[in-house]
């Protein structure tokens, strides 16, 4: 049972953290789109800094005018309720995510995008 268990870290843990930096494997349906460094892909916005940013604010980025006029700031409560299902928290928002249904997944994320700085 003990060596079932070293096993079970060994191989399985890569897979749901990454170990250098604990994105979860959720994030990589993001980071199609998103990086986690400062600089903006062509499909969206970086995530660096988000919590405590204005929505819409990277000048490197053209935001639907929805989005940018929102007047949403980025905190825990306001990512939550985007992540579980973009177009119902700003409706005409051009981020193509369907939204993630599981809590415990919408906190991994949100716990991750607190260490992007
Ligand atoms: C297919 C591409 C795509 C995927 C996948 C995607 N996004 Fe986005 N995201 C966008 C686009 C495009 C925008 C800008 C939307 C707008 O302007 O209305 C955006 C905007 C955002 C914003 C607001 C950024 C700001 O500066 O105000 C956050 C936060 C965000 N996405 C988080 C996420 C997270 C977390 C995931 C994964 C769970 C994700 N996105 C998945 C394309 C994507």
């Amino acid at each position: 049972m003990r060596n079932f268990s070293a096993i079970f870290v060994f191989f399985f843990s890569p897979m749901v953290l990454n170990p250098v930096n604990a994105q979860p494997v959720t994030f990589e349906r993001c980071a199609a789109c998103h990086s986690g460094k400062d600089t903006t892909k062509d499909l969206g916005p970086s995530l660096v800094g988000i919590i405590g940013r204005k929505a819409g604010s990277r000048e490197d980025f053209r935001y639907s005018r929805p989005l940018a006029r929102s007047g949403v700031t980025w905190d825990e409560r306001s990512l939550d309720a985007f992540l579980k299902s973009p177009d119902q928290f700003i409706p005409g928002t051009r981020m193509p995510f369907e939204g993630i249904v599981s809590d415990a997944e919408r906190g991994d994320i949100i716990r991750y995008l607190k260490t992007l700085k």
